[in-house]
Formats: structure tokens, C-alpha cells, sequence
């Protein structure tokens, strides 16, 4: 019995997370005996109801689990109190906890939705791009402390900290893909500032030898979020630490059109974690208009590297790009100006109906 924990989290979170499941339920068809799905708290949610972000029984069914599918966590409401007590610290503290030291962030364009990007179309077109983000260190779980001066002046402060063998491994994951790709591994740091990313940049080099098939380039930070924008076309796997990554993934998802497309993978040794790169967007929750696409298609990262259930995977996606590319259905992150939009369940129904 494979074991599924959704954690459907805060405000578009429930909507979207439901949408996933109905699709992979749909899917999975007779198979679906084969899986077990269950609902558990994470979050802001999990805040009001238990007074922890991530619950002990949160945590022992994730220490439990085959795979996971997380919607959303945080907004305005818990935006106090101690950073550990915020929505955010359960995200970072499962994230921690499985070990998923490796996320995987594909941004692929599809090319009816070029108009939705911000970017001209020569630009913005033939984007397939992998981004992979270290996930369990840097600034995120380096050492903090905040305090103050003898002189009573407050300060804060955050640590960018990196051992060789946590580089290594998301590095190598990121040889790994390039391999299967167009072989280009783009490592991106600021190693003309920082020692972390001298150091990120001694392992890269001094691991291309056992991958002479890939190319390696070198780009520092400010000058590929450049490059991201003016030959996003040019990339194809990126290489990142936690924060360069975060920022960078965020920047590359307008590219496509919307945020709410992007799907993600974060894997390491045990269950791998499965999360569209958005938030949960105080902003439309409750609406029934979120895009349920990115979680849609995370799910079918779960499939494939989880269960190695390639073909049910692309099954997904093939929906996917059906319903977006030939019937033309937008929600309204998508839409145009004075274009109509569908609501999410409207589009999870023509992503169920189109699975062939
Ligand atoms: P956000 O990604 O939630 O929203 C940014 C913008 O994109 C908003 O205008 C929103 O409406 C839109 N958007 C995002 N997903 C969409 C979707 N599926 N369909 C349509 N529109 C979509 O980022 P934010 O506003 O900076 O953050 C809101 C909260 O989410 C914060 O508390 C933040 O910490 C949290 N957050 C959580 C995660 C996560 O759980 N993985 C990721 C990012 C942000
Ligand atoms: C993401 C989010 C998270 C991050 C936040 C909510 C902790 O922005 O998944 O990209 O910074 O990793
Ligand atoms: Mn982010």
C-alpha cells in the first residue's frame, strides 16, 4: 500500500490540493486500491487548531509516508508572533524533517500562453528551463539570533552555511538532470562576495570530471537574474543554493505566464515532497478561482519519481497541455484583460475529461 499524506494547508491550499486529488484519483483508476490518502494538519490551519505549525501527528505521518502533497501554507493572519510559531517554520520543519535536500522546479513555457507572459514574445518563447534549489541548509536553517547592543540598539542576524557533502549531493542531482536534458549545468552563486559560494563553486568544479558528457558554466546571482529575463531560452538546468533559488524560481515562473502553473519535486533519501512553488494567496482564497495546475501537475511528479509511474504521469500532463494549448481554457491568473475565465473546479473537470 503506497501512503499519500496530503496536507492541504491555508487559503487556496484546500481548493487546490482537492483538485490534485481528484485528478490522481482519476487517473489511478483501478490502481487507486493500491494507494491510501490521508488528511493532516500543516500551517496556519494547524496553528489555530493545535498551536503548533507542525503537529506531532503531523510529523509521525510524514515519517510515515511514501510521498506527500502540500497546497499552501501562511497568510496575513498568523504574519505575527515568533518565527517559529508561523506557518512558514512548519513548511521549513517538514522540509527538514524528510530530508528533501533536492527541489526540482521545471519552468516550461507553453506557447498559446506566451501572451500571458509580461515579457515580449521573442523572448519569453522555447523556455524549458530545470531549476534546482538546495532545499535543507544556507541562510534558511544557518544560525540566527536576535538581540541587542550594549547601547540598547536592536540587531539580527542570519547565517549562509554550507558543508561540502550538502552541496554535493543537490549538485550531483543536478548533474544527474542536466545529463537527461540538453546537458548544461548552469551553477549559480556569489562567489565574488561570499565564502558559501566559493566553496559551492570548488565542489561544482571539482566534480565535472565525473560527468564529462555535461557543460558547466559558472553565473553569479544578480547577473542571472539578468539573464533569466533576457535569454531565459539559453538555460537549461540551474543549479542553486536555498535562497538564490527561491528568489530566482519566483522570477522565472512569470516566463510562463502565472505562478500558479509551476509545480515542484523536493526529493532526498526517504518520501519525496510534492508542492506547487506558489503561496496561498490571501488575496483570491475562498474565490473558487485559484489555478489548480501547478498542484495538478506536482501531482504528477509524484507518479513519476515517487512511484515511477511514468506513463500515468505524462498522462497528466498531456491533459494538461490539452486543455491550456487546445481548448484555450484560462483561469483568471491566465486570462487577458476582458478574456473569460473558468474557476478551478471548471478546470480540474476539463483536466479529469482529458485524460486519455
Ligand atoms: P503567493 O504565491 O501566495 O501569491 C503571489 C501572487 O500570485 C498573488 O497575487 C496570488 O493571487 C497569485 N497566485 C499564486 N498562486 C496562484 C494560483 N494558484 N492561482 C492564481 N493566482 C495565484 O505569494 P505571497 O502573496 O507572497 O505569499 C502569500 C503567503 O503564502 C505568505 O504567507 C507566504 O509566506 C506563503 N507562501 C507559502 C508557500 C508555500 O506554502 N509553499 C510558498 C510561497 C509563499
Ligand atoms: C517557497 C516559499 C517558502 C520558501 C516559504 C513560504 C517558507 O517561498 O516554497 O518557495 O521560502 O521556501
Ligand atoms: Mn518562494
Amino acid at each position: 500500500m503506497h501512503k499519500i499524506v496530503l496536507l492541504p494547508g491555508d487559503g487556496i491550499g484546500p481548493d487546490i490540493v482537492a483538485s490534485a486529488v481528484r485528478v490522481l484519483r482519476a487517473v489511478l483508476k483501478e490502481k487507486e486500491s493500491q494507494f491510501m490518502f490521508s488528511h493532516h494538519l500543516i500551517g496556519g490551519t494547524a496553528i489555530d487548531q493545535t498551536g503548533l505549525p507542525l503537529p506531532d501527528e503531523t510529523k509521525d505521518a510524514l515519517l510515515a509516508a511514501d510521498a506527500v502533497l502540500l497546497g499552501a501554507v501562511g497568510g496575513p493572519k498568523w504574519d505575527v508572533g515568533p518565527g517559529h510559531l508561523r506557518p512558514e517554520a512548519g513548511l521549513l520543519g517538514m522540509r527538514k524533517l524528510l530530508g528533501v535536500y533536492a527541489n526540482l522546479r521545471p519552468v516550461k513555457a507553453y506557447s498559446k500562453l506566451l501572451g500571458a507572459s509580461p515579457l515580449r514574445q521573442e523572448v519569453a518563447k522555447d523556455v524549458d528551463v530545470m531549476i534546482i534549489r538546495e532545499l535543507t541548509g544556507g541562510i534558511y536553517f544557518g544560525e540566527r539570533e536576535r538581540s541587542a547592543l550594549a547601547s540598547g540598539e536592536k540587531y539580527a542576524k542570519d547565517t549562509m552555511y554550507y558543508t561540502e557533502s550538502e552541496i554535493r549531493r543537490v549538485v550531483k542531482k543536478g548533474f544527474e538532470a542536466a545529463q537527461l536534458r540538453r546537458k548544461q549545468l548552469t551553477s549559480v552563486d556569489k562567489a565574488n562576495v561570499l565564502d558559501s559560494s566559493r566553496l559551492w563553486r570548488e565542489v561544482v568544479e571539482s566534480m565535472k570530471g565525473d560527468f564529462p558528457d555535461v557543460t558547466v558554466n559558472h553565473v553569479l546571482v544578480d547577473s542571472c537574474a539578468m539573464h533569466l529575463v533576457t535569454r531565459p531560452h539559453t538555460f537549461d538546468v540551474i543549479v542553486t543554493e536555498n535562497l538564490f533559488g527561491d528568489i530566482l524560481s519566483d522570477e522565472a515562473a512569470v516566463l510562463t505566464g502565472s505562478i500558479g502553473l509551476l509545480p515542484s519535486a523536493s526529493l532526498g533519501e526517504g518520501a519525496g515532497l510534492y508542492e506547487p512553488i506558489h503561496g496561498s494567496a490571501p488575496d483570491i482564497a475562498g474565490l473558487g478561482i485559484a489555478n489548480p495546475l501547478g498542484t495538478i501537475l506536482s501531482a504528477a511528479l509524484m507518479l513519476r519519481y515517487s512511484f515511477g509511474m511514468d506513463e500515468e504521469a505524462a498522462r497528466i500532463e498531456q491533459a494538461v497541455e490539452y486543455v491550456v494549448q487546445e481548448e484555450g481554457l484560462r483561469t483568471k491568473d491566465l486570462a487577458g484583460k476582458d478574456e473569460p475565465f473558468v474557476t478551478t473546479t471548471q478546470m480540474t473537470d476539463a483536466v479529469i475529461a482529458h485524460l486519455i
